[in-house]
């Protein structure tokens, strides 16, 4: 299973906050923004994974992520010229999936919830079809609107629908088979000009290849969209962190956990950032 990251946008929401600098390179706490959603794909045990953003932005992600060989990972970048539309991953990123299974996760998108990281690993073992999720929400209009029945069987989407159906929202983060491609290859621009990801998950609700799973309420799914947003999502990740002395989206965490890297190259990362908390908390995993 191969992982995209996308990352580009206008982030017209956060202006002028976002004139100069993507949304995903924000902090949230004391992480960049890609940091979450990259976690969540290491978490998923994918270790290809492309970032897709702005001709402007690529190079900055580079200089933040390089290859990602120091946490045991591999990065490739590719530019999305216009925000086309989520489904537009696919067609960027064909040649990178190549003939395998792709998982996508929006850049600005943030998880963290006991249980996760199995439900992540199950999702990587999709072998047919597409898994999305559902997330209760208390303004669905915002989103990816989920109707199921009383068996859990989809009836319908919807994107940012005047009325929902429900109040289940799907989050930024998807799992396909090869098909995705041909499918987002095969779907016009919407009323806005997108290709919609709503879009691709009905043809795959028409082919009877769509799986929702729920997720409950124990799992926190943060939108940084907006400065209300954004600070929210700071306050979570201090609260918890703080809390716990254990972080949200570490990066380097994962890999070491996954061993991906060993504690000397844990300890090489930690002295690069030995001036701040989180140098700390990598030699504190290390030596501990
Ligand atoms: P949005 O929040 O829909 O769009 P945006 O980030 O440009 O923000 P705004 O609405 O404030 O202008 O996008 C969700 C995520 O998907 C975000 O991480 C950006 C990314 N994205 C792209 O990279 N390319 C696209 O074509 C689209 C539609 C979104």
């Amino acid at each position: 299973m191969k992982g995209i990251i996308l990352a580009g946008g206008t982030g017209s929401r956060l202006f002028p906050i976002t004139k100069a600098v993507s949304k995903q390179l924000l902090p949230i706490y004391d992480k960049p923004m890609i940091y979450y959603p990259l976690s969540v794909l290491m978490l998923a045990d994918i270790r290809e994974v492309l970032i897709i953003s702005t001709e402007k932005d690529i190079p900055l992600f580079k200089h933040l992520l390089g290859t990602g060989e120091d946490i045991g990972m591999k990065f490739s970048y590719q530019v999305q010229d216009k925000p086309k539309g989520i489904a537009d991953a696919f067609i960027i990123g064909e040649d990178f999936i190549g003939d395998d299974h792709v998982a996508l996760i929006l850049g600005d998108n943030i998880f963290y919830g006991q249980g996760f990281s199995d439900t992540l690993q199950s999702a990587n073992k999709l072998t047919n079809g597409a898994i999305v999720f559902g997330y209760y929400v208390n303004n669905p209009k915002e989103y990816g609107v989920v109707e199921f029945d009383q068996e859990g069987k989809v009836l319908s989407l919807e994107e940012k629908p005047a009325n929902p159906k429900s109040n289940y929202a799907i989050p930024g983060l998807y799992f396909y088979d090869h098909k995705v491609i041909d499918i987002a290859k095969n779907i016009k621009p919407s009323a806005r000009g997108e290709i919609e990801i709503t879009a691709v998950n009905e043809e795959y609700l028409k082919l009877g290849e769509l799986k929702v799973e729920l997720l409950g309420r124990g799992l926190a799914w943060l939108d940084t969209g907006t400065s209300k947003g954004l600070l929210e999502a700071n306050n979570y990740v201090e609260a918890v962190q703080n809390r716990q002395g254990l972080y949200i989206g570490c990066i380097e965490e994962v890999a070491f956990r996954k061993k991906y890297i060993d504690k000397a190259q844990l300890l090489k990362l930690s002295e690069s950032m030995k001036n701040t908390d989180y140098g700390n908390y990598l030699k504190f995993l290390a030596t501990r």
